[in-house]
C-alpha cells in the first residue's frame, strides 16, 4: 500500500507531494535536530550543496539562526527551498511572538510549513491552532502538527474547520502504523516520517541483503522505502558523506517483494 500515493508527483529533480493547502513538499528533506552552532551551519550548507531543497527545524532545536545563515549563504533562491519550523505547545498565547522570532532567526518572511511540535492538553492545542490559523496567513504557507494521533487531529479540524496539512511522526520499517497512515491519507493529511534511521536496525540482515543487491547502504534502503511508499522523510546527519548518501535515493528502485519484506520487519 502506498501512503499519499494519489498525491505523489515527480519534479524534474526530486519527488514531491501536493499539500491540501496548495504547493508541494519535497519527499526528501534534511533533519536538523541535535545540531547547533557551526555543526548545524556546515551540515545545512552541505545539504543544500548536494541538492536537498527541504529543511526541517524547530524553535526548540536552537539552530534557526544557523539554518537561516546557511540558507542565505548557499545562494539558493528562497522560493526553491521548502522550510519547516515548529512551535512548542507551551507557547500558547505567544504564537505571534514565536513566529516572528523564528522568521527573524531564519532570515525569511515566511516558512513553508509550521507545525505544533507535540500535543498537550486538548484545550491548549485548540486555542494554539486557532491562533496559528490567524497568524499563519502570509507567514506560514501551510500549517500542520507533529506527534498527533487521529483523535487529536479530528478535534482540531472539528473546532476550526482547518485540517492540518501534515502530521510529522516517527516512521520506519521497524516503527510504523499502517492503520494511522490509512486514516491520515483519508483526511488528506500528508504523513511526514521522522527518525527514519534512528528507529531502524541498520544492521538487520534483511536490510543488508537488499542493500547488497542494489549496491547501496542499509540507510539508503530504509529511505528509499519511505519514498516508494509516498512518505516524506527527513534524515539528519552531521557528516558530509552521509548527507550526500541519504539524498542519493533516485538511482535505484526496490522491487515489490523487497518492499513487502521491509513492511514485514
Ligand atoms: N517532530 C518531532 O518530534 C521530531 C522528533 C525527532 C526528529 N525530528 C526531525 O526528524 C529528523 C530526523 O530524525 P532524527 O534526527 O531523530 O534521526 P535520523 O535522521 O533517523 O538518524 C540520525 C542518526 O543516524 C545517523 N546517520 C545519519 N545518516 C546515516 C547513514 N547513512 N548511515 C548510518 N547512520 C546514519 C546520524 O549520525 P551522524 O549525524 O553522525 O551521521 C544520527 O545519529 C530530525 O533531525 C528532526 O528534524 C522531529
Amino acid at each position: 500500500m502506498a501512503q499519499n500515493e494519489d498525491a505523489m508527483v515527480l519534479d524534474p529533480n526530486q519527488a514531491s507531494l501536493a499539500l491540501r493547502t496548495g504547493g508541494s513538499i519535497p519527499l526528501v528533506g534534511f533533519g536538523t535536530w541535535q545540531m547547533q552552532g557551526d555543526v548545524a551551519y556546515q551540515a545545512v550548507r552541505h545539504a543544500l550543496d548536494v541538492g536537498y531543497r527541504h529543511v526541517d527545524t524547530a524553535t526548540v532545536y536552537d539552530n534557526e539562526d544557523e539554518v537561516g545563515r546557511a540558507l542565505a549563504d548557499s545562494g539558493v533562491p528562497r522560493d526553491q527551498i521548502f522550510l519547516t519550523t515548529k512551535i512548542p505547545p507551551q507557547r500558547r498565547g505567544r504564537v505571534d511572538e514565536t513566529i516572528e522570532t523564528s522568521l527573524q532567526r531564519l532570515g525569511t518572511d515566511y516558512v513553508d510549513l509550521w507545525l505544533i511540535h507535540w500535543p498537550r492538553r486538548s484545550k491548549d492545542a485548540l486555542s494554539m491552532w486557532r491562533d496559528m490559523i490567524r497568524v499563519g496567513e502570509g507567514k506560514a504557507r501551510a500549517l500542520g502538527v507533529s506527534n498527533f494521533d487521529i483523535r487529536q487531529i479530528d478535534e482540531l479540524t472539528a473546532d476550526s474547520g482547518h485540517v492540518p496539512a501534515v502530521d510529522q511522526i516517527p516512521w520506519s520499517p521497524f516503527h510504523r502504523d499502517p492503520n494511522l497512515a490509512e486514516r491520515l491519507s483519508r483526511r488528506g493529511v500528508v504523513l511526514e516520517g521522522y527518525s527514519p534511521l534512528r528507529s531502524s536496525r541498520l544492521a538487520h540482515p534483511v536490510l543488508g541483503a537488499i542493500a547488497g543487491r542494489h549496491g547501496v547502504s542499509p540507510a539508503q534502503v530504509v529511505l528509499r522505502w519511505h519514498v516508494q511508499h509516498g512518505v516524506v522523510v527527513i534524515p539528519k546527519s552531521a557528516r558530509p558523506e552521509r548527507i550526500a548518501e541519504n539524498f542519493d535515493l533516485f538511482g535505484f528502485m526496490l522491487a515489490d517483494a523487497e518492499m513487502a519484506q521491509l513492511d514485514a520487519l
